[in-house]
């Protein structure tokens, strides 16, 4: 009892059934968690990762696990990609996917603010490797073509980003991408793949953390790759067994398992966070809100076209930034004022822009004022969870 088509079947029925196999001993109806790192093989198999095929059997868990390996079917089927590789964390998957395309002389163009770790590894990491990097407001199609050199072998967007929660045009930056002969690579986690499809837009790779949406509940780390079986095979010997950032098949069931209610998760993230941005943005200590599903956000339309779920992340600007982070600290009865996003737990917290432009974004000149034009000192970032839209606005009120 395998889905015997994918082409045919709904959203929630895919991300229920996708991918899934049943174990052929037990019958269980749930997927077996594996926790095996070796498996027992009658045949002699290479010992070198180099050898890999997609016909290789279980042979070592760093290599490939069953349990994963479901996990890794129903993520493809979910983002139409023909491969998928789950990493340890959305950190582990996008650092393998930068280290294995990029060699020393290549140039990279990426979002000039998007999630922190990323940031510092493009400019610390890949740059003292002797990758050149130019981050660029993505959401600004001009900014990506004149940032376009010969040597550009990938363009990486982050949409919507953070914490700016800036929309890039997928589409139209996968033309720029390929005139180069760039990939284009799209950090997705923020929009899920409920909210956007980057590869059907012409993307070559997408990336998640699995910590995040997919996972959906706070207690599982992972990250993953989807894209084509031609760009994946070689990183999964390359960017999976030998960097080794392989996740743990517990974590791998625990995601599999968050992974079949997330259709219904997102449609309530989304009903929450857009009853919250009204809140906020009708609030009079309130001077600015962020949610692409607003009319004020300055990418409205094109959120309208690319995505069919507004997604529950909003960012927020006050007045006195530091002394409302204290307030929601001590007060905050609902809301955890915690870092992370995606869970069914809402979470805030208060992103200084110091901190950010310091030691992550290094922003200069008229990127540093639109930066500051928009976050002022510092943005609240807000993952909107299940709870009852009414208890999250009646938490807010008493601390805003
Ligand atoms: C957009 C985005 N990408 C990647 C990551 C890294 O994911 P992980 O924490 O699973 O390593 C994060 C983490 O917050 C993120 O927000």
């Amino acid at each position: 009892m395998t889905l015997k088509s994918t082409a045919d079947k709904g959203i929630q029925t895919l991300s229920i059934h996708g991918g899934e196999q049943l174990d052929p001993t037990t019958g269980a109806s749930v997927p077996s968690l594996v926790m095996s790192s070796t498996f027992v093989v009658d045949e002699e198999i290479s010992f070198s990762a180099n050898n890999l095929t997609s016909e290789t059997p279980f042979v070592y868990t760093r290599w490939d696990n069953p349990t994963t390996q479901q996990l890794e079917h129903k993520l493809a089927i979910l983002e139409q990609a023909e491969a998928c590789i789950a990493f340890a964390s959305g950190m582990a998957a996008s650092a393998a996917v930068m280290l294995a395309q990029l060699s020393q002389g290549d140039h990279l163009v990426i979002s000039n603010t998007n999630y922190p770790g990323t940031a510092e590894f493009a400019r610390e990491t890949l740059t003292r490797l002797g990758v050149e990097v130019t981050p660029v407001d993505t959401a600004e199609i001009a900014e990506i073509e004149a940032a376009m050199r010969d040597n550009t072998r990938m363009l990486w967007l982050e949409t919507p980003s953070n914490p700016l929660l800036r929309i890039s045009d997928i589409a139209a930056a996968a033309k720029i991408a390929h005139a180069q002969n760039a990939l284009l690579v799209v950090d997705s986690t923020f929009a899920s793949p409920i909210a956007t499809r980057p590869l059907r837009l012409g993307a070559d790779l997408v990336i998640h953390s699995l910590t995040k949406y997919i996972g959906g509940h706070g207690d599982a780390m992972g990250g993953a790759v989807c894209g084509s079986q031609a760009l994946l095979g070689p990183l999964r010997g390359e960017g999976l067994v030998h960097y080794g950032g392989v996740i743990s098949p517990f974590n791998a069931w625990l995601i599999m398992r968050g992974m079949a209610t997330l259709p219904l998760r997102m449609r309530c993230h989304e009903d929450n966070a857009v009853a919250l941005a009204a809140f906020l943005e009708a609030h009079e200590r309130v001077e600015r809100v962020l949610y692409p599903g607003l009319e004020s956000h300055p990418q409205n339309d094109l959120a309208r076209t690319q995505m069919d779920n507004f997604s529950g992340m909003i960012s927020f600007r006050c007045a006195n930034p530091k002394a409302l982070a204290e307030r929601m600290m001590q007060r905050l009865e609902v809301i955890h004022y915690a870092v992370s996003l995606g869970h069914h737990r809402s979470l805030v917290y208060l992103m200084q822009t110091e901190d950010l432009i310091g030691s992550s974004y290094r922003l200069e000149g008229n990127d540093l004022d639109s930066y500051r034009e928009v976050a002022g000192d510092g943005i609240f970032r807000f993952s909107v969870g299940l709870e009852d839209s009414a208890d999250l606005i009646r938490d807010l009120e008493q601390v805003l």
